[in-house]
């Protein structure tokens, strides 16, 4: 299977899934890295293990569904099979979520559904929750709203600051998103009643 990798940030996920892969890991083909950031450090990351990286300015289209018609036919120039967003910071459009019907996957860095939005690990920590953790879920219309298919608990330690449990959760994403790109390549993830069932 080809997989693409959507990222807007620092691409610490998109590195952890590049050398997943070249362990054998994940028994996929990463064909393309797309951004719709120009100075994005997942770019550079794409570059240094020689994958393909794209920037697709979002200045140059009228409205959200024009950009993912041509985000579209990128991914089908490389045969994409599936989708990984790794800190993708664009809604996807209904258009572009037809296209790859339960194909889409997301990390968010707390246990859903509580804390969804951009400041999710934040949110957690002010509000002085005793455990949260990453979250891997399949995209649907709705933002961080799909169907989840794993989580990692990550106890948050009294001496915990903010900045050491960013860290304790980005450790744990690192783990856990590459694991289950590999289930869902491998078949073993089946949506049931909106419910994931991993066989
Ligand atoms: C991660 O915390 C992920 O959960 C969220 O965006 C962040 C991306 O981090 N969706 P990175 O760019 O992979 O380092």
């Amino acid at each position: 299977m080809n997989f693409a990798v959507l990222a807007s940030g620092r691409g610490s996920n998109l590195w952890a899934i590049i050398k997943a892969v070249e362990a054998g890991k994940i028994k996929a083909d990463l064909k393309v890295v797309i951004s719709d950031k120009k100075d994005a450090y997942a770019l550079e990351h794409a570059r240094q293990a020689k994958i393909p990286a794209v920037f697709i300015d979002p200045k140059d289209f009228k409205d959200r569904e024009s950009f993912d018609k041509c985000l579209v036919e990128r991914l089908h120039e490389f045969n994409i099979d599936f989708v990984v967003l790794a800190g993708y910071m664009r809604l996807l459009s209904s258009y572009f979520i037809r296209q790859y019907p339960d194909k889409v996957l997301n990390i968010h860095p707390s246990l859903l559904p509580a804390f969804k939005g951009t400041h999710a690990i934040k949110e957690a920590f002010d509000q002085g929750v005793k455990v949260t953790g990453p979250t891997v879920h399949f995209v649907n219309e709705e933002m961080d709203a799909g169907p989840i298919i794993l989580q990692e608990r990550v106890e948050v330690d009294p001496k915990d600051t903010l900045e050491s449990l960013e860290e304790k959760i980005h450790q744990a994403e690192h783990r856990i998103y590459p694991k289950v790109i590999d289930l869902f390549v491998q078949g073993k993830l089946r949506i049931s009643g909106g419910k994931v069932v991993i066989v």
